[in-house]
């Protein structure tokens, strides 16, 4: 192992793309291979579940092949095996989890079950094989994961440590986009069609409603779903009008109207949030993560914002903000360094949140943990007395 940094082979399984990839020292990307299922749901217009996990374990072996090929690595020079345990789609996950269990048992490997959405976040740790060395994001943090299931808002003070903020009450920002796309006539997924329609609206004037929920850092986007159907449905009816074609469907201009008033909708709320969480939690950096980070007006509002603050932000590039086997690498790595790991009894656990409830003992908490987060608990701690132990809520908690 000296003269190089330890090797995780990183395996993704638990929607519609299969990801394997070869992290160094949990930030350096040596290969990685994503074979996507978008054209195998595109029909259904959203993902079959049973038709995943037959694609995962049709691509798993043809992914794993790549990677080694295009690194130059072979499976004993590999120091671990890092797969996603959860949340996810039960079938597709255990396609990942019997591979990785059959790959460390093989070879005699460590294995780590990794959580999805910590795979998010830490793919802002992420470099590529060739990208100069920089700085890791600084802590405390404020990060906003955004993808097709998920929607929260967290504080970091350290690595692995998390304070819920806020989460969306109903849809996931990415659910909201595809919902919005279908009504539009835009096909699956929403959220790249949407973005591309959006840069065709010619006039921006569009308001549909954006839900604050007061001072709460928590999403809602059914309202503003349902605005959009409304407008939609009144516009067909009103029929007549210009920028309305024969045929019950809406002018390609106004579509992309509409797009760009959906999409201004959703990203003002989410980098509202984000940027005054960052000032309240007096934030030295910001993490974007999951699939809607990769929307080019997002990323804008928040590098603006940020840019005004003086903060670095720290957003993967789009092929690391969508499903990836190479953040499940990172974060697994920030596991494997706190000592974790997993047994064969390993399982998936469809709806692992990312972060407890106040007062749910955490079974997965690191044995070794920096001044900063043992801090960071005691202030917690004290917080939680004070509220007189109100738990937060986590949606999809699961047993365990
Ligand atoms: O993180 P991800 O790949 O999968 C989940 O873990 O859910 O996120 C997929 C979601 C989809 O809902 C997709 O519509 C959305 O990310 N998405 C986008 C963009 N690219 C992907 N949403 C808005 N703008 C985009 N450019
Ligand atoms: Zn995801």
């Amino acid at each position: 192992m000296s003269g190089r940094e330890p090797l995780l082979l990183a395996i993704e399984s638990s929607c519609d793309e299969t990801g394997v990839a070869l992290v160094a020292g949990g930030r350096r990307i040596l290969a990685q291979a994503v074979a996507s299922q978008i054209a195998l749901h595109a029909p259904a217009g959203g993902i079959v579940p049973e038709l995943a996990a037959r694609a995962h374990l049709r691509w798993i072996v043809p992914a794993l092949r790549d990677v080694l090929e295009s690194a130059g690595v072979a499976i004993p020079e590999v120091d671990g095996i890092a797969v996603t345990a959860g949340p996810g789609l039960a079938g597709s996950l255990l396609v990942g989890i019997a591979f990785a269990k059959t790959l460390a048992w093989a070879h005699q490997l460590p294995l780590v079950g990794v959580n999805h959405l910590e795979g998010h976040l830490y793919a802002a740790w992420l470099l590529d094989r060739d990208e100069p060395e920089r700085p890791a994001p600084p802590f405390p943090l404020v990060a906003l994961v955004v993808s097709g299931g998920h929607t929260f808002l967290v504080e970091m003070r350290d690595h692995l440590v998390y304070r819920l903020l806020g989460e969306t009450v109903d849809d996931a920002a990415g659910e909201a986009f595809d919902k919005a796309g279908r009504l539009l006539g835009l096909g699956y997924p929403g959220g790249p069609a949407i973005a591309v329609a959006a840069t065709g609206a010619r006039r921006r004037d569009a308001v549909l409603p954006r839900a604050w929920l007061g001072s709460s850092y928590d999403f809602s986007f059914s309202g503003l779903k349902t605005a959009l159907r409304r407008q939609v449905e009144a516009e067909l009816a009103a029929g007549a009008r210009p920028g309305t074609e024969a045929g019950g469907r809406l002018d390609p201009l106004r579509v992309a109207e509409l797009a760009w008033g959906f999409q201004e909708a959703v990203v003002d709320v989410l980098a509202t949030k984000t940027l005054r969480a960052a000032d309240e939690t007096a934030a030295r950096a910001l993490v974007l993560g999951g699939g809607v980070a990769s929307n080019v007006a997002l990323r804008g509002r928040i590098a603006g914002g940020a840019a005004a603050r003086g903060l670095p932000v720290f957003i993967p590039p789009p092929d690391l903000c969508t499903d990836n086997g190479a953040m499940i690498g990172a974060a697994g790595w920030q596991r494997f360094v706190a000592g974790e790991r997993a047994g064969s009894d390993l399982g998936a656990r469809p709806a692992w949140p990312l972060v407890r409830p106040f007062g749910t003992p955490d079974t997965r908490r690191p044995p070794r943990r920096g001044p900063a987060a043992r801090a960071y608990e005691a202030a917690l701690a004290a917080e939680r007395d004070a509220a007189g132990d109100v738990p937060m809520s986590v949606s999809g908690e699961d047993a365990r």
